[in-house]
């Protein structure tokens, strides 16, 4: 596949500035988001579950390029977590299909506008054909300078921090790693989020006050902003009402 070189002026979208009363100074390197809602905002509008799926792609476009807009240096976004899996079948692949599609159509745009995408979880038992499409979109933008978008798909916490205790274990067993030497930075060099900062501010949309085995270590000092918007409808306005709400903390990393 080949692709344009230059995004030409017909093509180019419209960047949106920061809002007033949003200090640029203030910013937060890494936005995570627990997309929640997309089931009850179709059930609301008396559309298929589907619909709201279909939905959440454009707000999860839109949320992308106001954070890329905005400064934030990467984007982490929860598509798709280990316990997913136990949902209705339909369900299932209506998200995988989904997900293949989606990353179809967006690859060019993604080359195009400096997005540096990665995706983290096991991704060993997703479709064969989506997994070429990640290793193919993860090659292609690996050397983009802009947003780094973080795709968390069959992601879990437990599982994240249970892989790395394994990997750490082997290591050790085979004598290439002292188990004393098992500090903070070590233990963070095991898991998904390696070459990632940990992210300064969470979102969950739909009103819920769970974390719901996201990014359990990588949480650990972030700041939590709940919104009862949900998924589909979150919008720049509603960003912008995390972004102060973040602007509005005194963060301590447990010091006074
Ligand atoms: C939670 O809403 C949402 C999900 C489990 C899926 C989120 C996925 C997307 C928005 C698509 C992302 C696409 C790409 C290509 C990364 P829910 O179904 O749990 O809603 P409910 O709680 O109202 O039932």
């Amino acid at each position: 596949m080949t692709y344009p070189s230059v995004i030409s002026s017909k093509n180019a979208r419209k960047v949106s500035t920061l809002p007033a009363g949003l200090d640029s100074l203030r910013m937060p390197e890494h936005i995570a988001i627990i997309m929640d809602g997309n089931g009850r905002w179709a059930k609301a509008k008396g559309l298929p579950r589907s619909m709201g799926h279909t939905s959440g792609v454009e707000s999860l476009k839109n949320t992308l390029h106001l954070c890329s807009d905005w400064g934030i240096g990467a984007l982490t976004v929860y598509a798709f977590s280990t316990e997913n899996w136990s949902r209705p079948s339909e369900e299932v692949n209506v998200l995988m299909t989904l997900f293949e599609s989606v990353l179809k159509r967006e690859l060019t745009n993604l080359k195009l506008e400096e997005v540096k995408i990665n995706f983290l979880g096991d991704l060993d038992p997703l479709p064969i054909a989506l997994k070429e499409l990640i290793n193919e979109s993860v090659e292609l933008t690996k050397k983009n300078k802009g947003i780094r978008f973080n795709v968390c798909t069959n992601y879990g916490g437990r599982r994240e921090l249970v892989l790395a205790a394994q990997k750490l274990a082997e290591r050790s067993v085979k004598g290439e790693l002292d188990p004393s030497c098992i500090d903070e930075n070590v233990f963070a060099s095991e898991l998904f989020t390696a070459s990632e900062v940990d992210p300064d501010l969470l979102i969950r949309t739909s009103g819920e006050k769970r974390i719901s085995n996201f990014l359990l270590w990588q949480l650990a000092y972030a700041e939590i902003h709940v919104t009862d918007v949900l998924w589909p409808d979150f919008n720049a306005d509603a960003l912008k009402k995390a972004l102060l709400d973040y602007q509005s903390r005194s963060r301590r990393f447990g010091g006074v």
